[in-house]
């Protein structure tokens, strides 16, 4: 791990003087802002961080340094989508039946509802390619009406806003509740006579502020992740702990209440594998029960129209190139394509950056030896920074992987894990760079949904994994923002994890704020 380099143990109070002596060097207009910073530099626990956060956002945010633009989802061809390299025959062909099948969309033979919020995996999984998260225009609007259903869609699904799932905090009792309350029902589809059955009453939820969202996470790569071995989690929690502790955080693992290992999948990582995953969103997200969750979420007899379970292993081979597929149920498929899925391509797996000759020197020297590459540390002057005209230049995005890993960033969001052995082809001890340890962090109030899901709690959140962020449009548990600058300053409130790295992100001058951004969309 390279988030500060080891042999340069910095204090949270050696950094902030790093920060501190870059805003002196950034000039008179940042004057100011430095009378602020002591509180940073104080190597204050988390909570006095946490009180001191919001007025320094403020500070930062109202100081003539300014905020990135986020250029927005990157173009070009979706580096996603694809099998994992490496792989056999016979596992490819694995894959390609899988993905057909995940794109399938139900309906009332297929035993689809009562209650659902779409009609198929895929078309919450969509952006940038099959496997990924919400696209840009919301299907769930037009699948409320599909074959004369009569549902009502929920003020909080619009049709460019992000496709959301809706739990409920409490139970009228005043209970926890946390569950998933599907947004509709089967009732009027001309594939469901007879069925009368009334959506939740969203309105008056929200009116009670009983409501929370999520969006869908996407899906690529996420075999390897289901390999990483649980030691390499923990050793890599464990890793650069004092620097860590002073900026605040820890974080913890959510563990699987069976087995007792690591669970991983999901916006709390409150699930442990991609089968249980898969088996869950068939009957929570489609209503289909399978050999994983047997039982319909509602058993009113009138809107039955398939035995149950609805999926289940076949008995008689079906028509699938892969032999294998032939004989799975539809779950076990899911799983397959998940499983054998590629990692997003970064930007720089097409294009490798390089150097320009202005930036050369900062660049080169900051990889090499020196830890920050704020410009004071680096013994180069802020001019010598790319500058913002180059927003999107290979110099930006390399130096903005620096800032990425100097302020704090990859405390959390940890860029390369190793996977274990592994039964598929090719698919051993492989590095991958998901930008996530994989653990649960205290969020803050501001983050915070209040719903617990086994070992985590209501404000806490897996650390969201960045690769494929570049071509993503909504972001945060709940698809809040579509702006990176501002998914940064959301992590950022009282009791946070995030605080003090957040306002090291707000100490730096907007050349590096933007450069930051730029490599977030070049992932
Ligand atoms: C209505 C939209 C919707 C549909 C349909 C849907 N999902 Fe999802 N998916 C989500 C949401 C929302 C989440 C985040 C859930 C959470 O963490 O609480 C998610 C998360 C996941 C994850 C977790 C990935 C990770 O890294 O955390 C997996 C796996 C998954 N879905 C698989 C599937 C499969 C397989 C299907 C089809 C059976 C499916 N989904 C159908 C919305 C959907
Ligand atoms: C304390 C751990 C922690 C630190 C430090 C941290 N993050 Fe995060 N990050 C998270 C968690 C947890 C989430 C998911 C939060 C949620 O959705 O409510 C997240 C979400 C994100 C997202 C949105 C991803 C998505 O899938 O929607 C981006 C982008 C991001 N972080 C970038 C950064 C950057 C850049 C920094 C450094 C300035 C940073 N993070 C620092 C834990 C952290």
């Amino acid at each position: 791990m390279t988030m500060i380099d080891s042999t340069r143990v910095r204090s949270l109070a050696s950094l902030a003087a790093i920060l501190l002596g870059s805003a002196a060097w950034c000039g008179a207009a940042q004057a100011q802002n430095v009378t602020a910073a002591p509180a940073a530099a104080s190597a204050a626990p988390a909570d006095a961080a946490a009180a001191n956060t919001a007025a320094q956002t403020q500070n930062r945010n109202s100081s003539s340094r300014g905020a990135p633009v986020d250029p927005g989802v990157r173009g070009g061809a979706p580096g996603a989508g694809g099998a994992l390299t490496g792989l056999s025959d016979v596992e490819r062909q694995f894959f390609e039946a899988a993905k057909d099948v995940f794109q399938e969309v139900d309906a009332g033979p297929d035993g689809l509802g009562p209650t659902f919020n779409l009609d198929s995996c895929s078309g919450c999984h969509s952006q940038p390619a099959i496997g990924g998260t919400s696209p840009p225009v919301n299907p769930q609007v037009a699948v409320a009406t599909l074959m004369g259903a009569k549902n009502t869609v929920p003020s909080f699904v619009t049709a460019n806003g992000p496709i959301r799932e809706a739990r409920f905090v409490r139970n009228p009792d005043g209970s926890p509740d946390g569950g998933v309350h599907g947004l509709f029902t089967i009732t009027g589809r001309t594939d469901a006579p007879g069925c009368n059955i009334a959506q939740p009453n969203f309105a008056a939820e929200l009116g009670r502020n009983n409501v929370v969202f999520r969006i869908p996470t996407p899906l690529f790569g996420l075999g390897l992740i289901e390999n990483i071995s649980d030691g390499a989690l923990e050793a890599n929690l464990a890793a650069n702990a004092a620097q860590k502790r002073s900026l605040g955080i820890s974080g913890r693992f959510n563990r699987n209440g069976n087995d007792g290992t690591i669970a991983r999948f999901g916006w709390k990582a409150q699930n442990k594998s991609l089968l249980l995953f898969a088996g869950e969103a068939y009957n929570v997200e489609m209503g289909i029960t399978n050999e994983l969750f047997q039982n319909e979420r509602n058993s009113d007899p009138a809107c039955q129209f398939k035995f149950t379970p609805n999926d289940g292993t076949p008995m008689v081979a079906g028509d699938t190139a892969s032999p294998s597929a032939n004989f799975q149920g539809d779950i076990d498929l899911f799983a397959a394509f998940m499983r054998l899925s590629a990692p997003p391509a970064p930007a720089s797996a097409t294009a490798p950056p390089v150097a320009q000759a202005s930036g050369a020197t900062v660049v080169a020297s900051a990889a090499t030896d020196v830890p920050s590459v704020l410009p004071a540390a680096a013994g180069a002057s802020a001019a010598a920074a790319p500058a913002a005209s180059a927003a999107t230049s290979a110099a930006s995005v390399t130096r903005g992987g620096q800032v990425f890993s100097n302020i704090g960033c990859q405390a959390c969001h940890t860029k390369s894990l190793t996977t274990a052995q592994s039964r598929l082809t090719g698919q051993s001890n492989v590095t991958v760079q998901p930008y996530s340890d994989f653990a649960v962090h205290d969020m803050g109030a501001g983050l915070a949904d209040g719903v617990s899901q086994g070992g985590a709690n209501g404000n806490e959140f897996r650390t969201a994994p960045l690769w494929g962020v570049g071509q993503r449009i909504f972001f945060l548990h709940d698809g809040r923002s579509k702006d990176l600058h501002e998914t940064i300053q959301q992590h950022a409130s009282r009791g946070s994890e995030a605080n003090t790295v957040i306002s090291n992100y707000n100490m730096l001058p907007q050349t590096d704020k933007q450069s930051l951004v730029n490599f977030l969309r070049s992932l």
